[in-house]
Parts: structure tokens; C-alpha cells; sequence
């Protein structure tokens, strides 16, 4: 029998050569040589459908022509995956989930598995044993009669088997934990190398397309916080996700980084508990932490993270520097803008941030992009410094310009219902946002202010 024949190509200039090299002779990159089949054996069946493809010629045809699926989606009963995978899963789809190893990606998958009791699932493990994968589904409160007889486990690594099993059984969602570990046979490189996880994505990726079964795909995370393997994983599979959070923390934070059938910017909130992912269906009450009495520094900001928004608690700390350059640490927050801000505190309001280290805290782990936090932070930085408590019925949402002027925010009608629907007295925006708004109907005090400084008049006196 004809072995399959392979090349190593070079993955920057694509110069080939029949074993690997470490420095490519053509354009002189180093460790660029990952493994391709070039010529594949017609009597193995290695691949999915591998010899039905051959008969099909695909035509051109107009839009008018094609017919429409409509919007078809597998709805599970979990919320927060829904809301960032754009309403539910859709059929035929490759969907690759990232994280750090422990997070939990493993645990979510299971819990989604075993909560989908309708649909038949196949959950091939290549990390754990089938006896552990059942001590852990009869921890999990997701499905609490216990019953498994649409869930499928196997322990399988091999692409080949895998899709034995798949063609006997016929699953409606298959999960594979993890991409690192498949190995397909027409390659020699060691399982988790680019090569192999570029072939095994790619057989399923065919397979998913051609059956219209849904693949969930676990990916591990390098230490610099890429998904190990190529970058080319990403643009293969439909929707990335990226499952994030402090590990010592107990919230966990679902991000899209990509959907082809949806947006980008929703956030699923979960909470690790012992028996399992619980969903978050109102973050807000966890990131702001509960306190008895006021302490100087903490503020809050009215935030959207997607489209759902969230006011979050940011904790400042204001201290006299004791070395010559004073430090900026911030957490959950970018350091650039922190460094602008604070220049912008020094240059137009007069606070002498130059000889004061300053620390800033994000409540709950979770990483802020939205400008609208800004004032809230300006305000928590200088009430540090001052000493001087804010009321914790308080809440703000502005951006802060560079010449400390304060700028509008995007969707403030959000932002002011859900702090009053918190139970916050009072909310801080600039005045740029107030012409889209109607302050007679909201309980809640909105107060309007232009710029920064005329804030901490009325805050601080
Ligand atoms: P796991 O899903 O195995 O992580 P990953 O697949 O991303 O590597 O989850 C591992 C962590 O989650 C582990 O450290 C223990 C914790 N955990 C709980 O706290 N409660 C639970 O019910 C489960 C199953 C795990
Ligand atoms: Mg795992």
C-alpha cells in the first residue's frame, strides 16, 4: 500500500522540502517548516467523505437562485452562551473556545452537553478518561436527573476512529476536548504540533460543513495568551471564543473575538462554583462589592460590555512615592490611558500626581475598554488622594478629553436605566450627552457637567 506522501513547507515564502529544516534557504526564517500532505491515498479512508467530494462540481449561481435556510439556531439552555454565540448555535458550524489551562473550558462544555437532553451529543475527550469525565457530569448540577442516554463519551485522539464512531452514531453536536490532542494519521509530527492541528481542524472543519453538525473545539492557550497552534486555526473555524478570568477569582468571562454569525462584542458572565459553571444573568451585582461604610477611592462607573451594561467598581489607591519614579499599576485597565489621565489630573485640574504612586483596581477581575469609565476613575484616583469618600449612590459615565473636558458616551440611555434599576441616586454625564435624553422621565438625579474640574467642585467642594 502507498503510503501517503508528505512535505514540509515553509510557512513564510512556502519553500518545500522533503524534511524539516530549522532556517528556510529561501527567505532565511527560522522554525518556519510545518508538515502538509501533498498526495493522498485514494484507497484509505482517512478523511471525512474523502472520495464523495470528487463527483460533486460546484456551479456559480446567482443569490436569487440560492435558497434560504432562514435563521436556523440551536437555542441552548444556557443564556450567557447563547448572548455570545449571536441567539444560539448554528448548524454546520466550527466553533473553537480558548483559555488558560483550569479556567474551565472542559467544565463548560460538559455542562452544555449534558443540558442539551434532546439533542444526541458525542463529547470525545482526549485529556481525561471516560471514569473521569463521569465522576465530573455527576458533580455538575446542570442536569439533575441525572440521566445521560443522548450523551456520547469517547476517549479517542486518532481522526480516523473518530469518525468511525461519528458515522455509526450519528451525534447532533460534537465536542472535542482538545484540538491539541487529535492526531491524524497522514502526518508523522507528534499530536499538538502546527501540522497536526491544522489537518485535524481542517478534517472536521469538512466534516461539520458537509453533515451540518455543529463542532465545539477546545483550544489551549500559550503562555503569551495566543491559542497555541497556527494563527490559521482562527481563520478556519467560525466563531472564537475566549474563556477568561482571574483563576483564583471565581467569575469567569466568555468573550467572542470572532463570529461569523453574530457580533463580536457580547460577554457571557459565569461563576465557578462546586458543582459547576453558574450563569451570571446580573453582573452588576458582583462587581460591586459589598461594604460597610465608605471608603476613600472606590467609585462607580456605568459601563457596556456588547450590549448589556454593567456598572463596575474601580478601587483606587493614592500613595506618596518612595522611590524617584513613581509607580502605575493598574488592573483591568489599559496603562497608557491610566498615564493619560493622570496628566491630564496634573495639567488641567493642578493635582500634583508626579510624586504619588498610583494603584487601580477593576472589581471582579474583569478587563475595561470603554471610555465612558474614565470619569469615574479620575473621580476615584483623586478622592484617594483627598481622602475623601464618595457617596456609594453615586455613579458616573463620561469620557475624559485631553483637555479635561468631558465627553459623550455612547447609548446613555442605557447606562442611566440599569443604574437606576440598581437602586443609584445619582448619576454624573457630560453635557454633550443630555441633547439625546429626556431627564424628565428618569427618578434617578442626572447631573451634567462640561468639564472635569466642575465635577470635583461639586463632589469635593
Ligand atoms: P476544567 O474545566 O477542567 O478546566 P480546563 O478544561 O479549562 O482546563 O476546570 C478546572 C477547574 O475548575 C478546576 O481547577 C476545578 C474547578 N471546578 C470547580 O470549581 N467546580 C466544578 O464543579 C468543576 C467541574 C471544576
Ligand atoms: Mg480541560
Amino acid at each position: 500500500m502507498a503510503k501517503t506522501k508528505t512535505l514540509f513547507f515553509c510557512q513564510s515564502c512556502g519553500h518545500e522540502s522533503p524534511k524539516w529544516i530549522g532556517k528556510c534557504p529561501s527567505c532565511g526564517s527560522w522554525n518556519s517548516f510545518v508538515e502538509e500532505v501533498v498526495t493522498k491515498n485514494e484507497t484509505d479512508r482517512h478523511d471525512w467523505r474523502q472520495d464523495s467530494s470528487k463527483n460533486r462540481i460546484s456551479k456559480p449561481k446567482t443569490l436569487n437562485e440560492i435558497e434560504s435556510a432562514g435563521e436556523i439556531r440551536i437555542a441552548t439552555p444556557d443564556q450567557e452562551l447563547n448572548r455570545v454565540l449571536g441567539g444560539g448555535i448554528v448548524p454546520g458550524s466550527l466553533i473553537l473556545i480558548g483559555g488558560e489551562p483550569g479556567i474551565g473550558k472542559s467544565t463548560l462544555m460538559l455542562q452544555l452537553g449534558l443540558s442539551l437532553q434532546k439533542a444526541k451529543v458525542l463529547y470525545v475527550s482526549g485529556e481525561e478518561s471516560e471514569q473521569q469525565i463521569k465522576m465530573r457530569a455527576e458533580r455538575l448540577s446542570s442536569n439533575p436527573k441525572g440521566t445521560y442516554e443522548n450523551f456520547y463519551m469517547l476517549a479517542e485522539t486518532a481522526t480516523k476512529n473518530i469518525f468511525q464512531a461519528v458515522e455509526s452514531l450519528n451525534p447532533n453536536l460534537i465536542i472535542i476536548d482538545s484540538i491539541q490532542t487529535l492526531h491524524s494519521h497522514l502526518l508523522d509530527s507528534a499530536a499538538g504540533s502546527i501540522g497536526q492541528v491544522r489537518q485535524s481542524a481542517g478534517e472536521l472543519m469538512k466534516f461539520a460543513k458537509e453533515t451540518n453538525t455543529p463542532v465545539f473545539l477546545v483550544g489551549h492557550i500559550t503562555k503569551d495568551g495566543l491559542l497555541a497552534g497556527p494563527k490559521v486555526l482562527e481563520h478556519m473555524v467560525d466563531t472564537v471564543l475566549q474563556f477568561e478570568g482571574d483563576r483564583h477569582l471565581a467569575y469567569r468571562i466568555l468573550r467572542t473575538t470572532k463570529n461569523r454569525f453574530g457580533s463580536t462584542s457580547e460577554i457571557g458572565i459565569y461563576e465557578m462554583l462546586g458543582n459547576g459553571l453558574r450563569e451570571v444573568s446580573n453582573p452588576s451585582e458582583i462587581l460591586i462589592s459589598q461594604k460597610d461604610g465608605q471608603l476613600s477611592g472606590a467609585t462607580i462607573g456605568a459601563t457596556i460590555e456588547g450590549n448589556r451594561p454593567l456598572l463596575i467598581e474601580i478601587q483606587s489607591l493614592v500613595s506618596p512615592a518612595s522611590y524617584g519614579t513613581p509607580q502605575r499599576t493598574p488592573t483591568g485597565f489599559d496603562q497608557k490611558r491610566l498615564n493619560m489621565l493622570l496628566a491630564v489630573l496634573e495639567k488641567r485640574c493642578g493635582f500634583r500626581m508626579g510624586t504619588q504612586d498610583v494603584f487601580v483596581n477593576m472589581a471582579g477581575g474583569i478587563y475595561v475598554e470603554d471610555p465612558a469609565i474614565d470619569l469615574a476613575l479620575c473621580i476615584s484616583i483623586i478622592s484617594s488622594m483627598e481622602e475623601i469618600p464618595v457617596n456609594d449612590k453615586i455613579c458616573f459615565a463620561a469620557e475624559v478629553g485631553l483637555g479635561g473636558e468631558l465627553r459623550a458616551v455612547n447609548r446613555i440611555d442605557q447606562r442611566i436605566s440599569e443604574a437606576e434599576k440598581l437602586g443609584f441616586q445619582m448619576i454624573y454625564i457630560s453635557k454633550y450627552s443630555q441633547k439625546s435624553l429626556d431627564l424628565n422621565k428618569t427618578k434617578i438625579t442626572v447631573k451634567v457637567f462640561g468639564k472635569l474640574e466642575e465635577v470635583f467642585n461639586d463632589l469635593f467642594g
